[in-house]
């Protein structure tokens, strides 16, 4: 069995004016379903879990109410609130010790983030099976691999080395030889077209002592305060995430190819990815009338307005509350960049 961690204290800002800081991308409907991601994340682990008793929330605590709210069967002593983001580094630390303290060490647990989109339950339930087999089998952190379409910078790869069994209902699993977080274009692309490289799905499966022991390992400084001092060291812990501080380093990460299709829904055109179909040349999300306009995003997030566009091409239009925000498809990856000038109003 498998205790699933959800990571749910990041922010998604690539969705603003949608993504604000109390409801950031994992606590929006993006997908049509009319569930959260947070919400759909944690359905598709619910039965892995076993249950709600075994299902844990770690997230920053501007989120915490909104958790609460989202998923009302969640056990209080479940949600693990961060007094304030931290990254992922300490915010696995921290639960693993927690989980550690209520299952004991020999426990095999694993980390989800929030905010993707996944498809085939059977398969992604089977392949978390298979998962937590080599991760007990091998003293293994198994990482899920993702085959990567493109040389896109915002993902870890992973280079697959030799491999080191079937597992479950016969996936292969392979040794990690290198894994490296976010690299630069170039470095990207070199990757993509050696043919050896997946990307890092972001899902960690490992016994919670294998955990602990790479981190004493390689991330000492946020490891042994946690221990000594508990959440009161929380606020001094370096922000890192959990790819740089552990994952490029350690030895024991294996990676699992995933079959299911997979989408980490990092901004609107991914959305688009999702939601477009032949007959509907835009997508949208409330009431949108046009005249010439194709491969439009348009979203508002109420239902009495009504957005009208004319002559109006692969343009995202995103109106909520008293924000609207107009951009084009290509450069929807720059909004980031906007938002530190304006984070005051956001
Ligand atoms: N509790 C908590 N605290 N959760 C956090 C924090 C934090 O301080 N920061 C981020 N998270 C959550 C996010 O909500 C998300 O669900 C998950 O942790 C991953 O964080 P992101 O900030 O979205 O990471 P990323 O997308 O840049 O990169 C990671 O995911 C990629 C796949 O989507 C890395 O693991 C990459 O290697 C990977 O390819
Ligand atoms: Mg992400």
């Amino acid at each position: 069995s498998l205790v699933p961690i959800i990571l749910a204290g990041g922010k998604g800002e690539r969705f603003w004016p949608l993504s604000r800081k109390q409801r950031p991308k994992q606590f929006l409907c993006l997908d049509g379903s009319g569930r959260s991601l947070l919400q759909t994340t944690a359905d598709r682990l619910l039965k892995t879990a076993g249950g709600w008793d075994n299902l844990w929330v770690v997230t920053a605590s501007h989120l915490a109410d909104g958790v609460r709210e989202q998923l009302p069967e969640l056990p209080e002593a479940n949600i693990l609130v961060e007094p304030e983001g931290r990254d992922t580094a300490p915010a696995v630390a921290w639960s693993t010790v927690e989980v550690a303290k209520r299952y004991g060490k020999d426990v095999v647990t694993g980390f989800f983030p929030a905010d993707h989109w996944i498809a085939e339950q059977d398969i992604f339930e089977a392949t978390l099976m298979a998962a937590v087999e080599a991760a007990v089998e091998h003293s293994a952190i198994v990482t899920l691999g993702i085959a990567p379409t493109h040389a896109a910078t915002g993902y870890g790869y992973i280079e697959q080395g030799e491999k080191i069994g079937l597992f479950g209902q016969a996936y292969p699993a392979f040794k990690v030889d290198r894994f490296t977080e976010k690299p630069d274009k170039d470095t990207a692309e070199t990757f993509v077209s050696s043919g050896r490289f997946s990307w890092n799905g972001g899902m960690f499966v490992f016994l919670a002592s294998v955990m602990l022991a790479e981190l004493h390992q390689h991330a000492p400084e946020i490891i042994q305060l946690l221990e000594e001092k508990g959440i009161d060291a929380y606020s001094t812990l370096p922000k890192l995430s959990i790819d740089y501080a552990v994952m490029e380093k350690t030895d024991r990460a294996c990676v699992l190819p995933v079959q299911f299709s997979w989408d980490d829904l990092g901004d609107w055109g991914a959305i688009e990815r999702l939601m477009k179909s032949a007959d509907h040349p835009n997508v949208e999300f409330g009431q949108h009338v046009c005249l010439d306009t194709s491969g439009a995003i348009v979203y508002t997030s109420d239902e009495d307005e009504l957005i009208v566009t004319i002559g109006l091409d692969d343009t995202v239009v995103v109106r909520d509350g008293k924000v609207t925000l107009i951009v084009k498809k290509d450069r929807t990856q720059e909004i980031k960049a906007v938002l530190k000038t304006i984070q005051e109003r956001s």
